[in-house]
């Protein structure tokens, strides 16, 4: 079995002949270890724009008690990008960058309640961009699929925060896990996408949940499963109660460990969290490195020029907005505090911590910018 890590290298054969490489695998990773401070310091002093998210809308058909971007608050409506905006924007970047090598990951608010969605994706694919969508799958019918289809998608990723009554609860409106789940069987038959994926956001209402979503999403033949742990942004602040404890996290990681090995298809974590170099490799095939401003770039709502979509929102960190400024000017010559490779040594305990040179102080999106500290050190919750 082939393993890539994320930038895309194959670097491991799992089992060779049968026999188990398990001694192998951990002399690999430990030797890979040691490399990802200057890989991230290479990465840092070399950016190279591979995923561009375009959050396409913060108008949203849900109301999720979780929702980072406070979506579908009345007060978001204006000022979207129009079409003409957003193409503009996409014609420059792929005449000053090579497009076939940026993937734009579209995400929101619900990105099909965008009308103009398969228009500009259309001409966006057209210069040359390949792009794949997190949606909550809610308007997807077989007319969508075609059109979906038709625009060059080539991944997606539904979110699904728990069986019937939990997710629809969750979410804020009864029938939403039905077509849910009903989009990802008309997407899975029409047998286009490279990856179809679910996302599982857990919290305290469906940690219980995990095996019975594990037989439902095993029964569904996707080609991945997500699960992210909910981070304390948006309306999530508003909602504390939903946050795992101490033992809820160590439960979590160890369920996608046992999943990940006998499963079939892939069960992974997301990017965001240092989990401590033993269970590093364990629940996602590459190691932990953020790399939001390196990599990852975002282009909000309103045209704003951003890093990762899910980092805290100040009005500090914004970089530009398309409308006056040229994005690959901006991902050019600003950015400069996303690629602070020292961001860790502003808090004590990063600085005075024996992994902080394969952590570097955890995700952007984890970091406190008020109290220069990460919200959360994953790694002491799993390892002490
Ligand atoms: C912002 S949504 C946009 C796409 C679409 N509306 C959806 O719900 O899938 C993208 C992903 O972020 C997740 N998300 C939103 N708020 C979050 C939070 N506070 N913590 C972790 N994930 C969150 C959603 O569950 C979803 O999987
Ligand atoms: S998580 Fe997605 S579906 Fe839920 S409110 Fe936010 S944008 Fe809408
Ligand atoms: S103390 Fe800081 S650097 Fe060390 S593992 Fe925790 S978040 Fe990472």
């Amino acid at each position: 079995m082939y393993i890539y890590d994320n930038i895309g290298l194959v670097i491991i054969i799992y089992e060779f002949n049968g026999v188990n490489m398990n001694y192998i695998k951990n002399i690999i990773k430990y030797g890979e270890a040691e490399t990802i401070y200057e890989k991230k310091k290479y990465k840092s002093q070399n950016p190279n724009l591979r995923i561009l998210f375009w959050e396409t809308t913060l108008r949203c058909n849900a109301l999720c008690k979780h929702c980072g971007s406070r979506a579908g608050e009345k007060n978001k409506y204006n000022d979207e990008l129009t079409t003409d905006e957003i193409k503009q924007c996409f014609k420059t970047i792929s005449q000053k960058m090579d497009s076939s090598k940026i993937f734009l990951n579209i995400t929101g608010g619900e990105p099909l309640l965008r009308e103009d969605l398969f228009d500009v994706m259309k001409y966006a694919k057209n210069l040359g961009f390949g792009w794949s969508m997190t949606t909550n799958g809610t308007l997807i019918d077989s007319n969508m699929v075609a059109k979906l289809k038709e625009a060059g998608l080539t991944s997606v990723s539904i979110s699904i925060d728990g069986t019937e009554h939990t997710h629809d609860e969750f979410r804020g409106v009864k029938g939403y896990y039905n077509k849910s789940i009903n989009a990802i069987k008309l997407l899975r038959d029409a047998n286009f996408l490279d990856v179809l994926q679910i996302t599982t956001v857990v919290n305290k209402n469906n940690i219980n949940e995990l095996e019975d979503l594990y037989k439902i999403i095993s029964d569904l033949h996707v080609d991945s499963w997500r699960i992210m742990n909910i981070d304390p942004i948006g309306r999530a602040r508003d909602n504390k109660d939903l946050e795992l404890d101490k033992d809820e996290y160590k439960y979590l990681i160890h369920f996608i460990e046992q999943k990940r090995k006998k499963s079939k298809f892939d069960v992974t974590s997301a990017c965001t969290h240092y989990f401590g170099i033993k269970h590093e490799k364990e629940t996602r095939c590459y190691m932990f490195q953020c790399i939001a401003g390196t990599e990852v770039g975002s282009i909000l709502y309103n045209g704003d020029i951003f890093v990762c979509p899910n980092v805290e929102r100040r009005p500090e960190l914004i970089q530009g907005n398309i409308r006056k400024d040229d994005f690959c000017d901006i991902w050019k010559n600003k950015f400069e505090i996303f690629r602070d490779l020292d961001r860790y040594k502003k808090c004590k305990e990063c600085n005075e911590c024996e992994d902080a040179k394969y952590c570097l102080g955890e995700s952007l999106h984890t970091w406190n910018f008020d109290e220069n500290k990460p919200n959360i050190c994953m790694n002491k919750i799993l390892n002490t």
